[in-house]
């Protein structure tokens, strides 16, 4: 069957993945993909299908309600999957009216604009792409489920619970179809170098310091990205509507297990002497409101759907690094413009303590 797909956010890091997993998965489908091309968006991530006759690309930005109706009213849209979003804990804290835009003023405009253009359909579906971070901070033992209470701690996951909100709020209050998804940590290739990995990455290769916030011993839960992509494809395509599913590969690290592990590996790829990259690590001021512990358990997604994560851990960090290491040139342009002016503003103040 024929579906018109509109991706926000196709451009990001998740995104990128996500649009290139549907355009060649499903040809007879046309994949819109709306980015507003913040610091984090980068066309360069598609460049392997943005020729493709089943993808179209359009410039804008989600808090844009014209924009919004005008797209619907070109486009026979009977699908969003929503994942445009300001996504990175640590900028939240330095600026959290920007999340607040964007995470929740957008996606009620999103939202909005496909309430206007269905007008009570019940054929199509509005998917919202969320955070694990939206349930707050674990104990040992416990595990994130569906029914977990909301309980975010940064403005980055406070946005993205409200949105989620907004979600359930037009599904209950205007009838739109809708489903969504909270999932763990990702990582892979495309993901911008201020997360963890990448950024730990560049600075290895840099030589420059590794910036281990507190003592490292917060725990996260990863996911090779194109995991999460085909547990997306999966839900829009077979989720029950109504419904929430996590997402996540029971595949939990403590910060600094996960960057010694990143240090050995990158010594031995870059041919340097043992223990080289771990001499990088530095102890700095912790992140203000770090949660301390994510893990999610994944058993409704599995039942239901039976989705199953399909790379080992150990084995997508190689591929990640190689990847790192290969397109280092991509890293030098996405960190060039603003990005200096962050990390100097973000690392400046916590290397000095
Ligand atoms: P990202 O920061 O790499 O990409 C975000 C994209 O949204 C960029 O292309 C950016 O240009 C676009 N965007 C930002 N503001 C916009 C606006 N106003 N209008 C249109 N486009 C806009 O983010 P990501 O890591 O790929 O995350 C994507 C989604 O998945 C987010 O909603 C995030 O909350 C969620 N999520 C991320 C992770 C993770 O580990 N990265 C985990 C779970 C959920
Ligand atoms: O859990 C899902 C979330 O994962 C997503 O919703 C977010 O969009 C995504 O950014 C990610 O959030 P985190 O805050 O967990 O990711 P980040 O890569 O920023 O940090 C991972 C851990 O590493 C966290 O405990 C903070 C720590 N850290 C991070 C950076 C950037 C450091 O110790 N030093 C650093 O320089």
């Amino acid at each position: 069957m024929k579906k018109t797909i509109l991706i926000t956010g196709g451009a990001g890091f998740i995104g990128s993945h996500l649009v290139r997993h549907l355009v060649q998965k499903y040809p007879d489908y046309h994949i819109l993909n709306l980015d507003a091309l913040t610091y984090a968006g980068n066309l360069e991530n598609l460049r392997d299908i943005e020729s493709s006759a089943n993808y179209t690309f359009v410039k804008g930005d989600i808090c844009d309600g014209d924009m919004l109706q005008q797209l619907f009213e070109k486009h026979p849209i009977d699908g969003v999957i929503h994942l445009a979003a300001e996504s990175h804990v640590d900028r939240s804290i330095l600026n959290p009216v920007e999340f607040v835009r964007t995470n929740v003023l957008g996606t009620v405009t999103l939202l909005n604009a496909a309430k206007n253009a269905w007008k009570g359909r019940s054929d199509v579906l509005f998917y919202h792409v969320s955070t694990d971070e939206v349930y707050g901070s674990l104990a040992p033992g416990d595990y994130f489920l569906e029914t977990t209470s909301y309980d975010p701690q940064s403005p980055y996951s406070a946005s993205k619970a409200s949105s989620d909100h907004f979600v359930r709020a037009y599904g209950n209050t205007y009838g739109i179809p809708f489903v969504l998804s909270n999932c763990s940590n990702n990582y892979g290739p495309y993901q911008f170098p201020e997360k963890l990995l990448p950024l730990f990455i560049s600075n290895i290769v840099a030589e420059k310091p590794l910036p281990v916030y507190g003592k490292g011993d917060n725990i996260r839960d990863w996911l090779w990205v194109t995991d999460h992509c085909v547990a997306i494809d999966l839900i829009f395509h077979k989720g029950r509507h109504g419904e929430t599913y996590n997402i996540g590969g029971r595949n939990e690290w403590t910060n600094i297990d996960l960057v010694k592990l990143l240090c050995t590996s990158m010594d031995e790829k870059l041919g340097r002497e043992a223990g080289s990259a771990e001499s990088l690590i530095t102890y700095v001021t912790d992140r203000p409101g770090h949660d301390m512990r994510y893990a999610i358990d994944p058993s409704k997604l599995e039942a239901e759907l039976g989705w199953t994560p399909s790379l080992q851990f150990e084995e997508g960090l190689l591929l990640t690094i190689d990847w790192y290491l290969k397109n280092q040139e991509w890293v030098e342009r996405v960190q060039s413009g603003t990005y200096r002016e962050y990390y100097e503003t973000q690392y400046g103040e916590r290397l000095a303590n």
